[in-house]
């Protein structure tokens, strides 16, 4: 794992935007895992102004994002497919047929989580997941006590999560329970994760997700397992870093990170 700290949260979101531009201009054919919440907006941001003024070509690029509400239809403004549209597919030459949420509406909840395990598994598997973190320490809606080799599948919300996705529901009353969400072993078999953290309501949580034991009640610790990992920080999430220095260090004398300096 290489954590990296940037000076705000602008920087963090464009490194991490570089960082898939860079991956997509190599690989057009790129299968990129993606999220959303807040975090991810200034990055989806960045990546339409790349595209806008750069040419950043998504038309070969097939997405899987990591989760989506039960119940709620992809016309639903509170929708994740809804998001996506509005953030990103909408903006850029992506082929919609080839970006994927798993189905909340689906009938069978759980045939739709194993259809969409193998999808993943059919397009190659992801090659670069984009992840944020909640509150409770979740990647995806991999709540406490979510197993380390759990697979896609439906998920009870954790009274944190629901309140922190309180407000895009009007109150805490209005928000789903449940979510189809990727499992933390779907997450860890992509071959690259990058986790976004910015302002200090992250920096305990993620200073756990980094430096703490693994342990399923912070499934985003899970990632100290994974062979790739980069999490991109900034200064205020960095706050409760133990080791601050050393990751600067790491980032000031690693050559892979010479480019993005
Ligand atoms: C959303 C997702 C979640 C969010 C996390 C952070 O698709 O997978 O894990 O990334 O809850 O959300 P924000 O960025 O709103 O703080």
């Amino acid at each position: 794992m290489e954590a990296i700290i940037r000076p705000g949260k602008d920087s963090a979101a464009l490194l991490v935007a570089q960082i898939i531009a860079k991956e997509l201009r190599a690989n057009p054919s790129l299968v990129l895992g993606l999220a959303t919440g807040h975090t991810m907006e200034e990055v989806y941001g960045l990546l339409v102004k790349m595209h806008k003024e750069q040419g950043l070509d998504f038309s070969l690029c097939r997405t899987f994002n990591l989760d989506e509400y039960v119940g709620l239809s992809p016309d639903d403004p509170r929708s994740y497919r809804y998001y996506m549209n509005r953030h990103l597919f909408g903006l850029v030459n992506i082929d919609r047929r080839n970006t994927n949420l798993p189905d909340g509406l689906a009938g069978d909840l759980d045939e739709e989580c194993h259809k969409y395990e193998e999808k993943i598994t059919r397009s190659g598997g992801i090659d670069l997941q984009i992840l944020g973190i909640g509150k409770a320490g979740h990647i995806g809606f991999n709540e406490p006590l979510s197993a380390l080799r759990s697979r896609t599948r439906v998920k009870a919300l954790s009274p944190i999560t629901i309140e922190q996705n309180a407000a895009q529901f009007g109150s805490a009353d209005n928000v789903p329970r449940r979510a189809i969400t990727m499992g933390v072993g779907t997450i860890l078999e992509c071959r690259h994760c990058i986790l976004l953290a910015t302002g200090d309501s992250k920096a305990n949580v993620v200073a756990k997700a980094v430096e703490g034991p693994i342990t399923s009640m912070i499934s985003a610790t899970a990632l100290q397992l994974h062979p790739r990992c980069t999490v991109v920080v900034d200064e205020d999430a960095a706050g409760k870093f133990q080791a601050s220095e050393y990751y600067r260090w790491i980032f000031e004398n690693e050559p892979e990170w010479e480019e993005f300096r």
